[in-house]
């Protein structure tokens, strides 16, 4: 006859196979081998058994125990994973992912990087300098006298100090020159400030390039075929230049650029897209006086310089109506530029 420890065994395993549940599973085991289990009742019977039998009975109640806590391991095993994978089951790994979001450089950024990887090419290095400047280096270095329209408060931010924020990046070509001597090869991109109305192509701050030549011998022609070249690398080979006379207090002469280019909206029409002249000796003045030396001598140095607008090229270049729209920061408009 078996022993009842094999009897046991045989039903315990039986149960914890048949467990439909972790509920059910935990019951058998609590059944089997909790504290006061069915296999522990044998345990605490151990000291009632004779010196013989004892050796016996235990190494078979070693076994059963093994046993039925291995059956119950394994079957907490196969539930588990069957869990996990029926979790994983209802993951259609079929369906399309979350696209993440491809952030794209600001239309002026692009415009800036396009510009100065031109210049680049023809040797210009970059400048920088403040956007809250003085009045001697936004006005009377550049032969802007006093009574001039553009120092009028209506025209220009003042601060309580009676500096100003800069209508032009010409500040910096000052300031380039007040620090190094002749020959200079420079532009300056950044931010330039008026008095104007926000409207669709009018904005109190707005960005630009300006750029200054000096050297031995510089002339009208050095300064049309900067430009020139420029324009055609930017909006084509086939791009029409067209210089037209002007005035700036700063230039003499001075040329406003045009551009016309069948890539471009609006087709046939000539689009102003600079500002540029020949460097007035007087500015030249104005440095070797702060300078205190003759460094700039008008009678063995000459130089262009030019202005463009940021905005301005991106609109004309991009096709983009307002220029409000490079401040909104309106997704919509940004995410065409990726
Ligand atoms: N400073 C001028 C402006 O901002 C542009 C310019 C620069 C014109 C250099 C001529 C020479 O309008």
């Amino acid at each position: 006859m078996p022993h009842p420890l094999e009897q046991l065994r045989e039903d315990a395993l039986r149960e914890i196979e048949s467990a439909s549940d972790e509920h059910a599973l935990e019951a058998a085991r609590v059944k089997y081998l909790g504290r006061s289990g069915t296999i522990s009742a044998w345990g605490e019977q151990m000291k009632t058994l004779s010196k013989e039998e004892k050796p016996v009975v235990g190494k078979l109640l070693n076994e059963v125990r093994t046993a039925v806590s291995a059956a119950i391991e394994s079957q907490t095993g196969k539930f588990r994973s069957q869990k996990e994978s029926g979790a994983l089951a209802r993951i259609d790994v079929s369906l399309p992912g979350t696209p993440r979001e491809i952030g794209a450089l600001h239309p002026l950024t692009q415009m800036w990087e396009r510009s100065i990887e031109i210049f680049r090419r023809m040797g210009f290095a970059l400048a920088d300098g403040p956007d809250i400047e003085d009045e001697w280096h936004c006005f009377d270095a550049l032969n802007t006298p006093p009574d001039h329209p553009a120092r009028n408060e209506q025209d220009t931010f003042y601060l309580p100090d009676g500096r100003l924020l800069r209508t032009h990046t010409s500040t910096v070509q000052i300031r380039t020159m007040q620090g190094a001597k002749p020959p200079i090869r420079v532009i300056s991109p950044g931010a330039a400030y008026r008095r104007d109305e926000l409207d669709a192509t009018h904005s109190p701050q707005f960005h630009q390039i300006e750029g200054l030549y000096v050297d031995e011998n510089v002339s009208v022609a050095d300064l049309k075929g900067t430009l020139e070249f420029f324009m055609r690398e930017l909006f084509g080979a086939d791009t029409a230049v067209q210089f037209r006379p002007h005035f700036f207090p700063f230039t003499e002469p001075s040329l406003e650029v045009y551009v016309k280019s069948k890539a471009l909206k609006g087709g046939e029409r000539w689009i102003e897209v600079a500002g540029s002249g020949v460097v007035h000796p007087a500015v030249f003045e104005q440095v070797n006086k702060a300078r205190d030396d003759k460094a700039y001598d008008p009678e063995k140095w000459s130089g262009f310089a030019f202005g463009l607008g940021m905005d301005r090229l991106a609109m004309i270049l991009f096709d983009i109506p307002d220029i409000r729209y490079f401040s909104q920061n309106d997704l919509r408009f940004l995410g065409q530029f990726g």
